[in-house]
């Protein structure tokens, strides 16, 4: 048997990536699970590495003084907002530093000292959409299993983190708004009186697999409840009753009989109220507010309010003038090309889901915005001379990719296309420093501004404003 390695009475130093903290012994890096700076621990690694530890505290001997009560009873336990035993203030800053941090360590670029991050206004309920999963192999805490009871396994909540199969039940979420509690409970009790079986992950048996809550700040509402099967008798009067218990704007669902819970290439059927709903922002503080229809299946900031600032953000740094054509690339549903539009000869905003695009251009229509056009397909395959000559070259480009950044041909197509500003969001600072890196020999960074769009959680959104040499 492998010996166990412990280190003992250290002192976390500060938090690392991922939602890690860190502490160093013997001058080697230990990343820890859990934890907050200034906590005094013994910690069991887990895994040992060239150039570093990983582990997980066992004991505490003493809490740092920073800490805060975390405001929800599932904490410890739920994956979902791991930072909520740490001050907003500090996880702010935390969040700023990783930005440098990663900026200096993978980016080979110079570039000026960052703006103070923009924290959210809400530090709850801030969240427009939750996905819950359904399962019949609840996540039991050592007290339920030391009770010796036999206990109702059925849940509908959030996955354990790292394990696939297991769900923690959620009594009350403290990320989206409380019709989302409301409704989720709803529906778990009347599946529970009802004895319609809960979805097994690991041998795919049950009905009710997956709920999908969206809302907005217009106070609509939709639901997308996914079945393993066809059986209107069981789906039909679920759905029914809640639309007697709830005022519902979009009632869903979907019959999923694959392995897996994506529905993006399965029908969703619309069973009541409208098949979408709908969303509104006020453009850079004025009067103008823009409706975006947002469908089952449509991507939309998931922090509705501090998406607003975001945009703001991102249209200060564009700069556009009446005559620049702007691309928008990655543009989802088109939302921040139509956001700019107003200030540019055109928008054309490139993505590669079908039905986004789709979405793109009803909410250009919806809101009588007739200079953006939103073109389907890859961008590395779409961004090319022919492209440019057609659309017309860009004076400013806006980009916002996936996590795992822009792919290298779409990086060398920019340093072709030469458009004097690249405005660049990114949720993930280490392959934005990556990205940025390769454009250093046109491009110096000029601004560099961290926003928070999910408070309590590691996740940090950045905003870099770049300008050609
Ligand atoms: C972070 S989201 C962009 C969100 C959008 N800018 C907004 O604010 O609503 C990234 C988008 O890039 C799209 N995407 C990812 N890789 C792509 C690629 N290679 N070509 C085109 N679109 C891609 C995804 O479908 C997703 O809609």
């Amino acid at each position: 048997m492998r010996k166990k390695i412990i280190f003992e009475r250290v002192k976390i130093e500060e938090v690392a990536a991922e939602g890690k903290t860190m502490a160093r012994v013997d001058n080697k890096v230990v990343f820890i699970r859990g934890g907050a700076p200034g906590d005094i621990v013994d910690i069991r690694i887990t895994n040992k590495r060239k150039s570093f530890f990983e582990g997980v505290p066992i004991v505490f001997h003493s809490l740092s003084p920073d800490r805060i009560e975390p405001f929800c009873t599932h904490f410890g336990t739920c994956g979902g907002c791991k930072w909520q035993h740490l001050p907003y203030k500090m996880q702010l800053e935390f969040k700023r530093q990783q930005v440098i941090d990663n900026f200096e360590r993978i980016g080979q670029f110079e570039f000026p000292q960052a703006r103070p991050i923009l924290g959210s206004e809400e530090e709850q309920f801030y969240r427009n959409k939750l996905e819950f999963t359904f399962s019949d192999s609840r996540w039991l805490t050592k007290e339920e299993i030391d009770t010796g009871e036999e206990l109702n396994r059925n849940a509908l909540g959030f996955h354990i983190p790292g394990r696939f199969d297991k769900i923690l039940d959620i009594e009350k979420c403290f990320l989206q708004s409380d019709i989302s509690n409301d409704i989720r409970n709803w529906i778990r009790d009347y599946a529970l009186d009802n004895s319609i079986p809960f979805y097994n992950l690991r041998n795919h048996e049950g009905y009710l697999r997956n709920l999908i809550i969206r809302t907005s700040t217009t106070g609509q509402s939709m639901i997308i409840l996914q079945v393993a099967g066809n059986k209107p008798e069981v789906v039909e009067p679920l759905l029914n009753e809640l639309g007697h218990k709830f005022e519902i704007t979009s009632v869903n669902y979907v019959i999923n009989t694959k392995k897996n819970d994506t529905f993006q290439d399965l029908d969703v059927v619309n069973f009541a109220g409208k098949a979408f709903i709908e969303e509104t922002m006020l453009v850079n503080g004025s009067k103008n507010k823009l409706t975006f229809r947002i469908g089952p299946k449509s991507f939309y900031q998931t922090n509705s309010k501090q998406a607003e600032q975001l945009y703001k953000i991102v249209l200060e740094m564009a700069d556009i003038a009446k005559t620049d054509v702007v691309y928008d690339l990655y543009t989802g549903t088109g939302t921040i090309a139509n956001y700019v539009a107003h200030r540019a000869k055109k928008v054309i905003g490139l993505e590669y889901v079908p039905e986004s695009i789709a979405d793109a251009k009803v909410n250009a229509s919806l809101n009588n915005i007739d200079n953006t056009e939103f073109v389907a397909g890859d961008i590395k395959d779409l961004l090319s001379h022919e492209f440019t000559n057609e659309h017309g070259n860009p004076e400013v480009i806006i980009t916002d990719p996936p996590r795992a950044g822009m792919h290298p041909a779409i990086v060398e197509m920019l340093k072709e296309i030469k458009a004097k500003r690249i405005v660049y969001v990114s949720c993930n600072p280490a392959t934005q420093a990556r990205d940025i890196s390769m454009l250093d020999e046109h491009y110096k960074v000029i601004e560099l501004q961290p926003v928070d769009m999910f408070p309590h959680t590691h996740h940090v959104e950045n905003v870099v404003l770049l300008e050609l040499r």
